[in-house]
């Protein structure tokens, strides 16, 4: 799969660079590209903002660094072209997986008061959000869409571990881990997972699973 980030700040996606997602991008299972905006302004100070028009606080991101942006990348019918806003669709699993399918993602991530209207009407195909509440900018929303989307691509995980073995897969929240010591602090580990059956470790995995979500999130017990 291959992202292209578009952000005034591409210093904040260092950190893309490390652990899975580095690892997936060194085997070339995930393709991230972050550019900068401020590449494409024409003004000699390279700003990429001005006043928004009716007045009122703050500043907007101008169209056409933005446009340009966009314009300078490879858009196919493959594409799907996001702007993460507290205005968006909520991501949630379901959003994670439907996006994990597209072959190219483009995240616009807006700064300031937001965008001109006018470049996200040319350009984006869907607006998300990550939650009811307001982030400073865009660059963390898409930072989390590329890490939830990238456990979905294949291999990015590793064999041994499947993307919806997780919370979340049947609407379930994930059951609890226990390793080394068996005893720690005085709380032991439940004996069922000493015991080697693994039918039965997958029952009491599977009750767990739904007493969790049951105690934590009913909310998910009656999604469909
Ligand atoms: N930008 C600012 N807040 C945001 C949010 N909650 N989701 C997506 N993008 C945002």
């Amino acid at each position: 799969m291959k992202i292209d980030i578009l952000t005034l700040f591409p210093n904040m996606f260092s950190s893309l660079n490390e652990s899975i997602l580095g690892r997936a991008q060194e085997k070339n299972l995930l393709e991230i590209n972050v550019v900068n905006i401020r590449d494409f302004s024409k003004d000699k100070h390279k700003k990429c903002d001005d006043a928004p028009f009716g007045g009122g606080a703050g500043m907007v991101m101008m169209a056409q660094p933005v446009c340009d942006a966009f314009d300078s990348l490879d858009i196919t019918p493959d594409t799907c072209r996001i702007y993460v806003s507290p205005k968006g669709k909520r991501l949630d699993q379901a959003l994670v997986k439907e996006l994990a399918q597209k072959k190219h993602l483009v995240i616009l991530c807006g700064h300031y008061e937001g965008v001109d209207q006018r470049a996200l009407d040319l350009n984006i195909d869907m607006e998300v959000s990550i939650g009811d509440y307001v982030l400073t900018g865009g660059e963390i929303p898409a930072m989390v869409i590329v890490d939830s989307v990238s456990r979905f691509v294949p291999q990015v995980l590793g064999s041994a571990h499947s993307a919806e073995d997780e919370s979340f897969s049947d609407n379930l929240l994930e059951y609890p881990q226990y390793t080394r010591p068996q005893n720690f602090r005085g709380l032991e580990v439940p004996q069922i997972l000493l015991s080697g059956n693994h039918g039965k470790i997958d029952e009491w995995r599977h009750n767990q699973k739904i007493e969790i979500t049951k105690q934590k999130r009913p909310d998910l017990l009656k999604k469909d």
